[in-house]
């Protein structure tokens, strides 16, 4: 199967109560873990790129090239949405250019009239094409590949106005943070999250910064609506550690140990084994 558009696999996780895993992506080896967890899991995936990570990839259409061969060549049969994360107006342009599946434009950074405007601008070049479009309120906290967020909350009226435009899916700030939560970390907001919930209706509502928040305020952001969850920097920290864990056993040293396919085969199945642990958690393992 090709890749498809987040709009079916949301409307379903938002019906059942689940939510999918948006995994980041940053070369061959992150790719091909998440695809086959997916697979061997039965579970819906969206691989997430950021402006950043597409650059390093060598472009959006080397990263396309990518995802659809390996899609193909591992016969890859569940539903996979290939993601700009956090694009800005050009980007997602030329995301949409390349063959995304489906496009995150963040303007919340701008003025809000001009985030509408935007952000309605794309709806409609979206919905021409059947591509899923996420669009943002309330910035994230943080920093993720350049985009800075402070990570107020969002309005829930600005939500409401958002989604109205006929978006696909919606990521509105609630206390979340990317990367490592600091240990004075509030916590999620969860009666923003409610009123949000209440403005938007059917809307699936997206979690950033999945990295880190502990399990009972997942399902408890799952149970108020949220039926996307991304998760970049879990993947990051757990390759990184398996392949220092190697190199530190001397193991590149032995043998052919130094060949990059073993080399990098303890962080490829390290990210597997993360990913297999979220899925659990976010309920959409068997949802294909
Ligand atoms: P983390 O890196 O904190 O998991 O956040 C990922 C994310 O929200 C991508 O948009």
């Amino acid at each position: 199967m090709g890749l498809v558009s987040a709009k079916e696999m949301l409307e379903k996780a938002k019906a059942g109560k689940y939510a999918v895993g948006q995994f980041n992506i940053n070369n061959l080896e992150w790719t091909k873990a998440i695809l086959l967890t997916a697979q061997e899991n039965n579970s819906p995936a969206i691989l997430g790129v950021s402006e950043g990570a597409g650059k390093y990839m060598g472009g959006y259409d080397a990263v396309v090239g990518m995802v659809n061969g390996l899609m193909k060549d591992l016969n890859i049969t569940v539903p996979i949405a290939l993601h700009l994360d956090h694009g800005s107006y050009e980007g997602a342009k030329k995301c949409i250019l390349a063959g995304f599946s489906s496009i995150m434009f963040d303007g919340s950074s701008l003025p809000f009239e001009e985030n509408v405007e935007k952000t309605k601008e794309l709806v409609a070049a979206c919905n021409i094409l059947g591509l899923s479009l996420e669009a943002e309120v309330g910035s994230i906290g943080g920093e993720e590949d350049g985009v800075v967020g402070l990570g107020e909350c969002a309005d829930p009226e600005e939500c409401k106005t958002i989604a109205d435009l006929g978006i696909t899916m919606l990521a509105a700030g609630i206390g979340n943070i990317h990367g490592v939560y600091p240990d004075n970390w509030a916590g999620l907001q969860f009666d923003v999250l409610d009123a949000i919930q209440q403005k938007t209706g059917a809307m699936p509502l997206v979690l950033h910064g999945g990295t880190g928040i502990p399990d009972d305020m997942i399902k408890k952001a799952i149970s108020l609506g949220v039926s996307k969850i991304n998760v970049n920097t879990e993947c990051q920290l757990v390759f990184a550690e398996a392949t220092r864990k190697y190199i530190e056993a001397g193991k590149d040293q032995q043998g052919k140990g130094f060949d990059p396919r073993k080399l990098l085969a303890p962080g490829f199945q390290a990210i597997k084994d993360k990913v297999k642990e979220k899925m659990e958690v976010f309920g959409s393992i068997d949802k294909a």
